[in-house]
């Protein structure tokens, strides 16, 4: 392509925020590239960091090395977007510096000026991150994690790293890491919490820069296999009443193996973190959602994002222009559900997907029996799209989404042992790593006797939100051709209320 017509194509487009040339389209076009889902233009990435919305602009800062797609040196990489579905990658928001590599954290708005940061009136966003020192590591050392601060007093878009960092020095634990910061309006202070080791630790501090140990959470509750990473405590309505929400990745240890977010509902008071009940509870059930948080300064709306890889392979996966990529934005609720009654999270994608929304097709009354193929009605030639389900009874049933070559990703509800499953053990490239072409599996949660389903399908990632988001199970995979086929299959007698397929348009 000329460089004229890649202009004329697009090429240089107004940002909100500076004038950022984007490469043409064909940059997100390479093999497996998610047409719906944020992936950096280029190199590695893992968790999403400093997800904060201001002035109209959702910021998605995201752990980065541009130097490879592997791990190695972290940055904080940077995308902006103003419905959370297209996204424009901005520079880099954070470099390591002689402190360390910058490790996940978050950004708050310190509308009041808490920081003293603020200049002549703006307002200033701060970044609260992880400094992590390789030196230090390597020496053996137990104290080389450390938080610090940097600001923005452009609305996000250059960032100016605190001159007296660390704010918060390493009382020596060697997993000391991921701060998640928000305002405490009771108490008027700001409340840290921090992944130490196994369990979190909260903090606060009137001004950002100082702060003081309130309490711990979780030492002897939840899920403990591997480190406590990525935690976010941030509270919820339902019926009326504030429920404190606690979510805290889990590495390795996940229900399915490597690395998985749980969650907690309890209370808090300003200093200590209650919860009931000893069952534990995953976000997504699938092995592709780790270390995921909610955007900042959504109001009572709260959109979850996560890293849609696993640490066990995360470096492995088949793609070489870039590597991983991010959940779809998930908005999430709380819901009574199962038998009791009990308060859960419920995750669906956000309403904003439903712009990319082509023409569906609907079907109604679909009988299914062993083996129906609908891959003729849906004229599957899309590589994204979603399909949602609506029956007046669950079954055992199916589903395969296939293509030529024989390849395919399976789901289906086992009915014997209550389960949901995600089967990519046919799902294409599998040997980079044993243990990835494998069959998942994840309890169904609700109690309710229909069925409501939504996969979302792109490229090279399968989303499945089952009951209305009650039970969610996220996997990646890499075929060889797209999967434009589609079979439901069951062993008992069985008719779909309603059947829809949507297309899907690429956001790039
Ligand atoms: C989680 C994590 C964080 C850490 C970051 C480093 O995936 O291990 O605990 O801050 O990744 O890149």
């Amino acid at each position: 392509m000329t460089l004229a017509r890649w202009i004329l194509t697009g090429g240089l487009m107004f940002s909100p925020l500076i004038f950022v040339a984007q490469p043409p389209a064909a940059a997100y076009r390479e093999p497996f590239r998610p047409q719906l889902h944020f992936s950096p233009r280029e190199k590695w990435t893992n968790d999403p960091n400093g997800l904060v919305y201001y002035k109209g602009v959702y910021h998605l800062f995201f752990q980065h090395y541009p130097g490879d797609i592997i791990w190695g040196p972290m940055h904080w990489g940077h995308a902006t977007s103003k419905d959370l579905i297209h996204w424009r990658q901005q520079p880099i928001a954070l470099y390591p510096d002689s402190l360390g590599y910058i490790f996940s954290g978050c950004v708050v708005v310190d509308s009041a000026n808490t920081s003293g940061f603020g200049q002549k009136g703006k307002v200033p966003l701060v970044a609260i991150f992880t400094h992590h020192d390789p030196a230090g590591e390597k020496k053996g050392n137990k104290d080389y994690q450390y938080q610090s601060l940097a600001y923005s007093l452009d609305d996000g878009n250059t960032w100016i790293k605190y001159r007296q960092n660390p704010v918060l020095k390493n009382p020596g634990i060697a997993d000391f890491r991921d701060p998640n910061v928000m305002w405490y309006k009771p108490g008027k202070k700001w409340v840290m919490t921090l992944a130490t080791k196994d369990r979190v630790t909260f903090y606060s501090s009137r001004d950002l820069k100082s702060w003081t140990k309130e309490s711990e959470f979780g030492k002897d509750q939840g899920a403990h296999e591997g480190v406590w990473e990525c935690p976010n405590l941030f509270p919820m309505q339902l019926d009326g009443a504030t429920h404190w929400v606690l979510l805290v990745s889990i590495n390795p240890g996940g229900p399915n193996g490597g690395s998985a977010t749980q969650y907690f509902i309890g209370q808090f008071d300003g200093k200590n973190f209650y919860t009931g009940g000893s069952t534990i509870r995953w976000i997504d059930y699938g092995p592709d959602d780790y270390a995921g948080i909610t955007w900042n300064n959504t109001g009572k709306r709260k959109i979850f994002l996560g890293w849609m890889s696993n640490w066990i392979y995360a470096n492995q996966v088949p793609t070489t222009a870039w590597r991983n990529a991010m959940t779809l934005p998930r908005q999430l609720r709380l819901v009574r559900a199962g038998g009791g009654g009990e308060i859960y999270l419920s995750s669906l994608p956000v309403q904003e997907l439903n712009s990319q929304a082509a023409k569906p097709v609907i079907m109604n009354g679909v009988p299914i029996d062993s083996l129906t193929d609908l891959s003729d009605k849906i004229h599957a030639s899309a590589t994204q799209y979603k399909l949602t389900l609506h029956a007046d009874s669950i079954k055992d049933f199916f589903i395969t989404f296939s293509n030529p070559h024989g390849q395919q990703m399976a789901l289906g509800y086992e009915k014997a042992s209550n389960r949901w499953y995600i089967d990519r053990a046919l799902s294409g490239k599998t040997d980079f790593n044993q243990e990835f072409p494998k069959k998942f599996f994840s309890p169904r949660i609700a109690a309710t006797k229909t069925l409501d389903l939504t996969v979302v399908m792109d490229v090279s990632s399968l989303e499945l939100f089952a009951d209305g988001g009650l039970t969610v199970m996220t996997a990646v995979f890499f075929p060889d051709a797209p999967l434009t086929r589609l079979h439901i299959g069951t062993n008992e007698p069985w008719k779909i209320r309603q059947l829809s397929y949507t297309p899907l348009r690429s956001i790039w």
